[in-house]
């Protein structure tokens, strides 16, 4: 197995020698680094966004332009005359090109369309999307203005366009019209696909997957995903689907369409994990925390409601009623990061998290301090790694999710083998981390007796499944993932691939 492991160095040379006079463009909305101004002048930011974590290294390896919206206020200020900038700041290796929106613009592509409409529609949450026809409109027109961007870096030399999530469905079809034969496309979709009857909710639902069936190949994490989106296509638009092949036919040119669980740099995280800077933080968390040999119960994500942070806070609350013996022998740190907080329904799912870790406080807090820490900040990887290196417990709750990526990332962090996963059942990693302790995230008796099982864990235990989690995503990381879609979008024939079979490698 060692031998096909895939590395950075790997990725690299695999671009080099296969790739070579080839250009190579990443489009996302989110773009890896944002300029921001601060009081010491301008600072340079990583956002908190899955997608643009795991794309990053890719990046590094594969060199090429980043194209994504320069959402950042000082994001002017460090680009030259075509709006790049070389990225990462101290070590140059590839190039961020910007794309600008206006506000109006931005509010109907990225807020509206994208998050109040396809962001519910794809998510299992019950919340309702909304859908405004001028927010279509603004769509529509961001993907033009991308497609712009792209074309202009092309030009007509043949080069690969790996286009990123929910924000760009138009875009591949775009590029296929307006391209000169010299665009190889994919795209992958890092969230969930909804089964046909939800799908029949969004009206433009024709010219949306018109627009995906531009692309050579399209990706989703699972393959629950690739179905949904087939029987999709059957249903709404005039399209051959071939289910054996995976591949759908329209207006004379296929789209592949295949599963590919995404990942993390699994070395690049494990080694930075373990750095001097970290051991510092995780000294600095524990005396902040005042943990004094107390257990920790950690939580990072997005303040989303896709992510189950309330009912994580309502488990906690029925855990400490029913198990009185852990009262004052565990503590919980939720780190929520902001996000699209300019919408109604992220309003509310803040409100919700305030009021339950309140009333947790109210009841469970000792004279040693709270039982809860609730951060609405966005954190760094160095607090991040050191609050994974520090927990006995680290909970992934998601409602839904495509993958869910912070959960591979704490394997990553612990080294020592210790720690246990609490993981919902409604993410994709759940899929591949068979070891971690699940439950049914919107079952709120379940997810605190699952957590019962974590805290009461031995450490032998620990130990097995975390081992065994770590050595599957040390082998399934994300240079193997990017490595395995350029060689299916490019038709190599490489054995440990073609070894996976159709669909095989990714499970249900
Ligand atoms: C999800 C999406 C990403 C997005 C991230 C953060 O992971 O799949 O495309 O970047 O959320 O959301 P934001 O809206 O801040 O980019």
């Amino acid at each position: 197995m060692e031998h096909n492991l895939w590395t950075r160095d790997r990725l690299h040379e695999f671009c080099e020698t296969r790739l070579s006079g080839c250009k190579f463009i990443v489009v996302s909305n989110r773009e890896p680094y944002i300029h921001q101004r601060g009081p010491d002048g301008i600072e340079c930011i990583t956002p908190a966004s899955g997608m643009a974590t795991a794309l990053h290294p890719v990046m590094v390896a594969t060199g090429g332009t980043w194209i994504a919206h320069g959402s950042g206020n000082a994001d002017r200020d460090v680009v030259d005359a075509m709006d790049r900038v070389p990225v990462p700041p101290d070590q140059p290796a590839y190039t961020l090109r910007r794309v600008w929106l206006t506000p109006e613009l931005e509010q109907g592509f990225y807020y509206g369309l994208s998050n109040e409409g396809l962001w519910p529609l794809c998510h299992i949450t019950f919340n309702r999307p909304v859908f405004r026809p001028e927010d279509w409109a603004h769509y529509r027109q961001a993907n033009e203005i991308f497609a712009d961007a792209v074309i202009e870096e092309a030009g007509t030399e043949p080069t690969i366009v790996f286009i990123q999530d929910y924000h760009f469905a138009l875009l591949p079809r775009i590029l296929k019209q307006r391209g000169k034969g010299n665009l190889v496309i994919a795209q992958f979709w890092h969230v969930p696909w909804p089964n046909k009857e939800v799908f029949r909710a969004f009206p433009w639902g024709e010219e949306l997957l018109d627009g995906m069936l531009g692309n050579d190949v399209l990706g989703f994490h699972i393959r629950l995903h690739c179905q949904n989106f087939r029987d999709t296509v059957d249903r709404v638009i005039e399209a051959r689907v071939n289910p054996d092949l995976s591949l759908i036919t329209r207006g004379g040119s296929d789209t592949l369409v295949r599963p590919f669980p995404i990942s993390i740099d699994f070395a690049g995280h494990e080694a930075a994990s373990q750095s001097p800077e970290v051991d510092r933080a995780m000294t600095l968390w524990a005396q902040r925390l005042n943990l004094r040999g107390r257990k920790l119960g950690v939580g990072i994500e997005r303040l989303d409601y896709t992510k189950g942070i309330p009912s994580r806070l309502q488990a906690i609350d029925y855990f400490l009623t029913h198990h009185p013996e852990w009262r004052g022998r565990v503590v919980f740190v939720q780190i929520a990061a902001p996000s699209r907080s300019s919408l109604v329904s992220y309003q509310m799912e803040e409100a919700e998290v305030d009021a339950l870790a309140a009333g947790i406080n109210a009841r469970w807090s000792t004279p040693e301090g709270p039982v809860l820490f609730l951060f609405k900040q966005h954190h760094g990887p160095v607090d991040m790694m050191a609050l994974h290196r520090l927990c006995a417990v680290f909970m992934v709750n998601a409602l839904h999710d495509g993958m869910n990526l912070v959960a591979k990332e704490f394997a990553a962090s612990r080294a020592d083998e210790r720690g246990v996963l609490l993981l919902s059942r409604f993410t994709g990693a759940w899929r591949e981390l068979n070891e971690a302790v699940s439950f049914n995230p919107f079952a709120v008796h379940e997810i605190g007796e699952a957590l019962l099982t974590a805290l009461d864990m031995d450490e032998a235990e620990q130990g097995r499944r975390m081992s065994r989690m770590r050595e599957h995503i040390r082998f399934n990381n994300v240079y193997r993932w990017a490595g395995k879609i350029l060689s299916i979008l490019l038709k190599f024939d490489i054995p440990e691939f073609q070894s996976d079979g159709l669909e095989s490698s990714s499970l249900d």
